[in-house]
């Protein structure tokens, strides 16, 4: 009699135990090992994320690859029968449309979800992927260059910008993906396509990194970039001769995305990842780390909320995720290769 007690006292305890367990909030639950994090944001906010993980989940190691949003959806094309990555983090959400599409992303519902503040724009309807940040598109000018700073799309044509313009290239950034739709937004398809043509004409080389531009430009090897907002702001920072301006007629916008990548291999450490990147106290982690991208999330206040106060287009990021993979090939082939793309 006793020893039935017994048996059904220390069931009733395990049980309990498991469901405590369970229910314990992020950075509570007992996962170990390790943790394979596909980062599209600059490098310092991806170091600084992966140590910031650590801190509240010591028991997993993050691994983490820095790679552009085109090259990320080419690394997870060729890896989809043994991916080596379990979540990707960062980069406009108009590759993860596109990932979505070739079933690369592994659906995931979490309260962690509720607080996103505009579900409609920042939460795939099917939960393959979340949007963590949103960035403004700018132009920045080298002050010394004596070029004046733009304020317009047409203003990129004039020329005394030819061969003085810098952006990425739209197969390997999203960044330069971003700029693409956004002038096919404005000018409509037809007209879009020839201003582009007209565009990559005056571009006195292309990056391979959205944000590079900003550097190069800052160096004086061009005189404007074409580069989200947060990023000109944080080379002006670190001391770059640079102006900030913005397209008075609209620019376009990022949301950063992320998702979990199917058949991820560490599937729960994954989860903790993304439940802890849409905590607001995480949000607010990155200008610490020098990235102004604004949250998504209540509750996270953003650093510089002056760079969405401009005049952003009404992107439309389903449509340009949906072609993204047309219109990347159109440009490669009939306006721009994507060969030796500046580093
Ligand atoms: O540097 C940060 C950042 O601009 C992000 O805001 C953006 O999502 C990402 O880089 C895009 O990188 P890329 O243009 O290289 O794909």
């Amino acid at each position: 009699m006793i020893h039935r007690r017994i048996f059904w006292v220390t069931l009733a305890l395990f049980a309990l135990v498991l469901i405590m367990a369970a229910c314990a909030p992020p950075g509570q639950q007992k996962v170990s090992g390790e943790l394979n994090l596909l980062c599209t944001p600059q490098v310092e906010w991806c170091e600084g994320m992966k140590a910031e993980f650590e801190k509240v989940y010591p028991d997993i190691t993050v691994n983490f690859v820095r790679m552009s949003s085109g090259e990320s959806l080419t690394r997870l094309r060729n890896e989809k029968d043994n991916p080596q990555f379990d979540i990707w983090w960062g980069g406009p959400v108009d590759s993860f449309i596109a990932a979505a599409q070739e079933d690369l992303l592994e659906p995931y519902t979490t309260p962690s979800q509720d607080k996103i503040i505009n579900k409609d724009l920042m939460l795939d309807k099917d939960k393959n992927w979340v949007g963590i940040y949103v960035g403004s598109l700018g132009f920045a000018t080298n002050t010394e260059s004596g070029v004046t700073p733009p304020t317009s799309w047409d203003d990129l044509l004039a020329p005394e910008l030819t061969g003085q313009l810098m952006v990425a290239h739209p197969s390997s950034s999203g960044t330069s993906y971003t700029a693409l739709c956004t002038i096919l937004q404005i000018y409509g398809e037809e007209e879009g396509w020839e201003y582009l043509k007209k565009y990559a004409g005056q571009v006195n080389q292309f990056t391979k990194s959205g944000s590079a531009p900003a550097s190069f430009v800052g160096a004086g090897e061009a005189a404007v970039g074409i580069v989200f907002s947060h990023d000109i702001v944080k080379r002006i920072e670190e001391g770059l001769p640079l102006e900030l301006t913005f397209a008075e007629e609209g620019t376009g916008y990022e949301i950063g995305g992320m998702g979990l990548i199917k058949g991820a291999k560490n599937l729960e450490a994954a989860k903790l990842w993304y439940d802890w990147a849409l905590q607001p106290e995480t949000q607010e982690i990155g200008p610490k780390y020098g990235a102004y991208q604004a949250p998504t999330v209540e509750g996270a206040k953003p650093f510089m909320p002056e760079l969405l106060k401009v005049n952003l287009i009404d992107y439309d990021f389903q449509w340009c995720g949906e072609h993204k993979k047309e219109f990347v090939d159109k440009f490669t082939n009939e306006i721009a290769g994507a060969e030796n793309l500046k580093k």
